[in-house]
């Protein structure tokens, strides 16, 4: 009889450890921090049990535990205070990311801190731009963009990560920076972000959800494929250093598109609502936790993410070093 044995290299731990084609690294993880307002505020995210709101004292501390942990990249949110139509708060050199971004890079230099570039945490209307007559305006809200990387960069930031979804970021941005001084600080593009529903607890997280409409005009359709090609590709030609794809889970077939065909590093996004579902199946006993987080960051690396973005970074960093 004639097949293939292919249970041989499945007898042991050990042999199957030496045929495993792909591994989870502790440098491979993005931790991400909410940094709100105050002091000594720690609130715990009700739809992310784990996550915070911190002030920047317990915010310090948690990067703290993350160096520690081998931890070599975070990615700093804003919860400021005051919104408003302008999210002047976002390029305010004394706001919330700014302060945070300085205080992390005096207590941490070697440590890699991403700010995440958009406005919809700044705005009173919760959307990513400035908006007239109920809609996104793209051209002005560039300005605006490229204002709050700018002074992001000024606070300290070694990579700018936009995320807003407006066309030409990346060049307004790129262009910006340059003219500030700023040639050496990389672009870390949320290039294929998919207006997705797994977003939810982020916005609980940020008070970031918009007010009216939803961000379906400029966040791109979930049935869509070639269009992520285009996104891609543009963002490439502007400058982009790094394309992050956004969510992961459901974007696995994208992600390998990307790895593919581009031959920049490639970012995936394990989002708040991919983390929720884990923790809610986890405390009614249904999964287990571990076990289905490892499955699921190695899918993401498996489809072809050099790097993943996640709220369990610190979980797997212990895990990784055998700790319960
Ligand atoms: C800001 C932004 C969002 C997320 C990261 N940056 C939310 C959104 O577009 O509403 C979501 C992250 C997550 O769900 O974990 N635009």
């Amino acid at each position: 009889m004639q097949f293939a044995r292919h249970r041989r290299l499945r007898q042991t731990a050990n042999l199957r450890a030496m045929v495993r084609e792909t591994h989870l690294h502790t440098e491979d993880f993005i931790y991400p921090i909410f940094v709100i307002e105050g002091e000594k505020i720690k609130n715990e995210v009700p739809s992310m049990p784990g996550v915070y709101q911190q002030s920047l004292d317990y915010a310090l501390e948690d990067v703290s535990e993350a160096v520690d942990l081998g931890i070599r990249s975070i990615i700093v949110f804003g919860v400021p205070n005051e919104k408003n139509d302008i999210a002047s708060q976002a390029y305010c050199e004394h706001g919330i990311v700014q302060r945070a971004i300085r205080a992390i890079k005096d207590a941490f230099p070697e440590l890699v801190v991403i700010a995440d570039t958009c406005l919809c945490h700044y705005t009173s209307h919760g959307h990513c731009g400035i908006v007239e007559n109920g809609t996104i305006i793209n051209d002005d809200t560039l300005e605006l963009l490229a204002k709050t990387a700018v002074s992001q960069a000024k606070a300290g930031a070694d990579i700018i990560a936009p995320s807003n979804m407006m066309d030409g970021f990346v060049t307004a941005i790129r262009q910006a920076l340059d003219e500030e001084g700023f040639t050496y600080v990389p672009i870390m593009s949320y290039a294929v972000k998919y207006a997705s529903a797994f977003y939810g607890p982020f916005r609980d997280a940020a008070h970031s959800a918009p007010q009216f409409g939803d961000r379906k005009t400029y966040q791109m359709d979930a049935a869509n494929r070639l269009e992520a090609f285009r996104e891609a590709q543009a963002d490439v030609d502007q400058g982009a250093d790094f394309l992050m794809v956004k969510p992961a889970l459901s974007y696995l077939d994208i992600i390998r598109d990307l790895k593919n065909h581009f031959h920049l590093p490639i970012v995936a996004y394990n989002v708040s609502g991919e983390y929720a579902m884990v923790k809610a199946a986890e405390q009614n006993g249904w999964i287990d936790e571990k076990a289905v987080v490892l499955e699921m960051l190695t899918s993401m690396k498996r489809a072809g993410a050099d790097l993943i973005l996640t709220y369990f970074a610190k979980d797997v960093a212990r895990w990784l070093k055998g700790e319960k």
